[in-house]
This record gives structure tokens, sequence and C-alpha cells, in this order.
């Protein structure tokens, strides 16, 4: 079995484990959040010996080529010493800003801190200040805006976006790192229709990409469909009404699963709503926000339905599964 060599100490890892795993079973905490490789939470080094390729999924060919990979599905094949990552620079923030936008969903606008940059779409790990717990959040807001947007769901029993209800005010200061993801609009191909699909919260990395297309000119048209189970889970409803009323091709869907229709909505499931009304996806570019089965039963149908895997972008919000 591969032994982990970790500030002087060796750590033996069981068949299949993954070095997370194996150096929480041994007492040591290193930072980490979805335990599924999306957040780059748990990002580490390898000093000497090759983390798998498969553990470097999702990072820049520069961090690769220095050995950084994520400790989550790191399944080591041989000996490795490994070093806390020092790639991240943490940001610290004030809350200017705390709103209710539905009964479950909090809006909350932190000042941008002049040196951080970001793509909009991309998600930053919000960092608790007393036990630093900390999780993927996307951004809402455009990286021209000198506050960063976040909307948070509070989720029964969850620790971050509890606190963040509870106890998180205006005025206080919270640190972040990031940004990472790599589902953001890159300007160019004018003419070409997209496709933004989001469950819940998965509106928020959307809500910046759509005005970031429309910023940029995009001529074609802009499908924005956002979906909840029921009306009350729905949020932005008239601002998004607005921005289509400006913009003659850009549309607006709000999509339920049961219960109300909102105005100018669907009632349905959402995995099957955009291709019943757009027909072919063939030559979209599409984004998927959300909820994770949700958002790779959708990878499946829009491909199934014309789109090209390369064009096709998605961000599931993976969540930390429950330790037993
Ligand atoms: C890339 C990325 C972007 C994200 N962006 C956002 C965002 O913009 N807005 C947002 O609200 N969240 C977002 N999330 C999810 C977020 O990171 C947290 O997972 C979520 O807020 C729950 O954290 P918590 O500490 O409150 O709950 P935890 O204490 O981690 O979990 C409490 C319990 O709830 C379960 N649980 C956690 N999340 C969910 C869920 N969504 N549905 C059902 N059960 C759940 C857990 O398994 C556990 O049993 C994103 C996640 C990722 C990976
Ligand atoms: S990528 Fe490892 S904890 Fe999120």
């Amino acid at each position: 079995m591969p032994t982990i060599t970790f500030e002087g100490k060796d750590f033996s890892c069981t068949e299949g484990e993954t070095i997370l795993d194996c150096m929480t079973r041994q007492g040591v905490m290193l930072p980490s959040s979805c335990q599924s490789g999306a957040c780059q939470t748990c990002m580490i080094r390898a000093l000497k010996g090759n983390p798998p390729e498969e553990s470097q999924q999702g990072l820049k060919d520069t961090l690769k080529a220095q050995g950084y990979f994520l400790a989550c599905i790191c399944r080591p094949t041989e000996d490795m010493t490994i070093g806390l990552s020092s790639v991240s620079p943490r940001f610290s923030a004030r809350v200017l800003e705390k709103r209710l936008l539905n009964e479950t969903v909090v809006r909350i606008r932190l000042q941008r801190p002049q040196d951080f940059s970001y793509r909009a779409g991309q998600f930053i790990n919000l960092v608790r200040p007393e036990d630093e717990l900390t999780r993927s959040y996307s951004l809402a807001s455009l990286p021209d805006e000198d506050f960063l947007e976040l909307h948070i769901k509070r989720v029964p029993d969850g620790q971050m976006s509890g606190w963040v209800f509870d106890r998180l005010a205006e005025g206080d200061d919270i640190s972040f790192f990031g940004p990472a993801g790599d589902c953001f609009y890159i300007p160019g191909k004018a003419d070409q229709p997209l496709l933004l699909v989001g469950t819940g919260t998965g509106l928020a990395p959307l809500y910046g990409i759509f005005r970031d297309v429309l910023k940029h000119e995009h001529r074609a048209e802009v499908h924005l469909f956002h979906a909840s189970l029921a009306e009350a889970g729905l949020y932005l409803q008239d601002e998004l009404r607005a921005f289509a009323a400006q913009h003659k091709h850009f549309h607006y869907v709000p999509c339920v699963l049961h219960g109300e229709v909102p105005e100018g909505g669907l009632q349905g499931n959402i995995t099957e709503l955009p291709l019943k009304v757009l027909g072919s996806l063939s030559g979209y570019r599409v984004f998927l926000c959300g909820d994770p089965p949700i958002v790779n039963a959708l990878r499946q149908k829009c491909f199934l339905g014309g789109a090209s895997m390369q064009d096709i972008h998605s961000d599931p919000f993976v969540f930390t599964p429950q330790s037993s």
C-alpha cells in the first residue's frame, strides 16, 4: 500500500483510499468541501512521487506541471510526499448587504477586494471564521461591479448556509479564496444561440453569465430557464422580466414542477422543457448549473438533442456527503 509523507510523518493508505480520507482517518484534517473534485478546496502538492492523472482534473496545466492535485479524488498508486498548497491567496471582504430573495435564498453582497479578479459565473470558497469550514458559492456579479454577489440557499441543518442566514451580518468581515471553475462565457461566436438552465440557486452563476453575454453584444438568441419545484423557490423574477423586456433576443422562462405557473412560465420536468421549447439544440452553446442529478441529466439530454459536448458547460453544486 502507498505511504504518504506529510510534515515529516508517514501515513499508510488502505486499498483504494483517497489521500483526503487516509489523512482524516489518521487525525490530520486537510481543508476540504465538496469531496468530489469540484471545488478545488483540497488542492495540495506532490513534493515527491506522481499523483494519478485523474486527481488533477480541472486544474490548469501550469498547476498540473507543478504537481498540484485534488486530495479528495486522489487514490495514490505510489509513495508520495505532499505539502499544503500555497497557490490560493485568501481575500478578506466586508458584507455590504444581506437581503432575502425568497424564504430560503439570501443575497449577500461583499465589497470586492481590489486585487481580486474573476470571470462571470466562476465561484469562490467562503471560509467560516471560527472553524475554517469552507463551502463554494457562485458569483452572480459581473467582474467590473465593485461588489461580489452570492445567492445562498438555506439547506436543512446546513452548517455554512445556516450560519450565513442566522449569524453573518452586514458590516462583518469574511474571508474567501478563489476564483475557480470554468463555467463561463468566452466572447466570440456572437451568432451562436445560447441556452442557460439553472435550478434553485443555480441561477447565481447564470445571472452573471447572461449579463456578461448581453454586455458583449452577443447577437443570437439567449434562453434562460430557471426552475424550481414550485413558484416559491424562484427569485429575481421581476428583474429577469425587465431584462427580457429590454433585450428582445433574451428570453426568460420560469419553470415549476407543480403548483401555480408563473407569468410567461412553464410547468414540467426541467430536464425535458428546454428541448420541448427549442426543438433541436444543434449549434447551441449550453450552460447548466445547480442540482447535480438534474445538471447531469440535462448534459445528456442536451447532447442527445444536438449540442456538441465541447459546447456544454456545467457547474453541478455537489455538496459534502453527510458523514455517518
Ligand atoms: C462549484 C459549486 C458552486 C456552488 N454554488 C452555490 C451557490 O451559488 N449557492 C448555493 O446555495 N450553494 C452553492 N453550492 C453548494 C454549497 O457549496 C454548499 O454545499 C451548500 O451551501 C450546503 O452547505 P452547508 O454547509 O450549509 O451544508 P452541510 O452542512 O454541508 O450539509 C448539511 C446536510 O445537507 C445535505 N446537503 C447539503 N447541500 C445540499 C443540497 N444542495 N441539497 C440537498 N441536501 C444537501 C448534506 O449532505 C448534509 O446532509 C455550490 C457548490 C459547488 C461545488
Ligand atoms: S475538490 Fe476536493 S474537496 Fe472539493
